[in-house]
């Protein structure tokens, strides 16, 4: 009998965890943390991601400053938002939403947020630190993942993970946090040959390839925990993931639903990096109120 692992339980009690620390914090140092979200241009899914973000940073007494422009906006004035908000000392965390419209370059504005405000970890400086297990922030994400599968009481050292996908979003982080874990890994993509017989090797899979009921139970072993990240529309309009829930459910030991499985997770270690981030900032601003205040407690470890 498969476990269904609650993404929605797991996410609100991280949000409680995340709420308090942020209030310990706010008390201490009188910084509010802050985060800016930028979109540009009127992607109906995005724009609700961005409402969830809002909704989610004001639940945590978060600034929460959302910026949207136009589908025409210029490169050099996106740039320049950026580099404004680089500089405000209000805010802590700043995300460009994507996809981009097409005429904008991705790299380039991601490349233009400053490393230490980057609560995506898509810059490549954080990128770096992540493959070298050295990070202050990880991508929100695998982020996720990772709790849901130590509050579900997943082991993973030893274990055979297999991910299918390869964007720099999900499937290469997720393969390098799983890696720092002590899985063997093994990530599938477009190319892969024998699909099937990888992913059946596989104690946890990961999938996240955007293609609707893509894992079929022959593509599983009996007993494997599998995550889902797709987040899909079938032919009712109705949302589904990557995953034949109703096949696989039957022969997976555990498994994520969507909704409700990797997607609260998201939005919710993105609060936690914002808070990260601002910690950081209280700690380089040389709050010294702040600063005595983590010593004095650190020592009572
Ligand atoms: N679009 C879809 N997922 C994400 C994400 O995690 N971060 C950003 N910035 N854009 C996204």
């Amino acid at each position: 009998m498969s476990r269904i692992i609650d993404g929605k339980a797991i996410s609100a009690l991280e949000r409680q965890r995340i709420k308090s620390q942020t209030e310990s914090f706010i008390n201490e140092s009188g910084i509010v943390p802050g985060l800016a979200v930028i979109i540009v241009g009127e992607d109906p899914a995005s724009k609700v991601y961005v409402k969830n973000k809002h909704k989610g940073c004001l639940d945590m007494g978060f600034v929460s400053k959302i910026y949207e422009l136009p589908e025409n906006t210029e490169e050099r004035e996106l740039l320049n938002l950026i580099d404004a908000l680089n500089l405000d000392n209000e805010i802590h965390g700043i995300l460009v939403q994507l996809p981009l419209p097409k005429h904008l370059d991705e790299k380039k504005v991601i490349a233009r947020i400053n490393p230490e405000k980057d609560v995506d970890a898509f810059h490549t400086q954080n990128v770096g630190k992540i493959v070298l297990g050295e990070y202050d922030f990880l991508p929100c994400t695998p982020a996720g993942i990772m709790v849901l599968l130590r509050e579900s009481g997943v082991t993973i050292e030893g274990k055979e993970c297999v991910i299918i996908g390869r964007s720099n979003i999900v499937g290469k982080p997720m393969a390098l946090l799983m890696l720092h874990a002590n899985a063997t890994v093994t990530i599938c993509h477009s190319k892969s040959v024998n699909l099937p017989e990888i992913t059946r090797r596989a104690d946890i899979l990961i999938v996240a390839v955007g293609k609707e009921k893509f894992v079929k139970a022959d593509m599983v072993k009996e007993g494997a925990v599998v995550i889902d990240v797709g987040m899909n529309r079938d032919g009712n309009g109705k949302l589904c993931g990557d995953v034949d829930f109703e096949e696989v459910l039957k022969v997976a030991s555990a498994i994520t639903p969507v909704p409700g499985g990797v997607g609260p997770m998201t939005i919710t270690m993105l609060l936690q990096n914002t808070l990260t981030a601002a910690k950081k900032f209280a700690l380089q601003k040389n709050n010294l109120f702040y600063r005595r205040k983590t010593q004095k407690r650190r020592k009572n470890y």
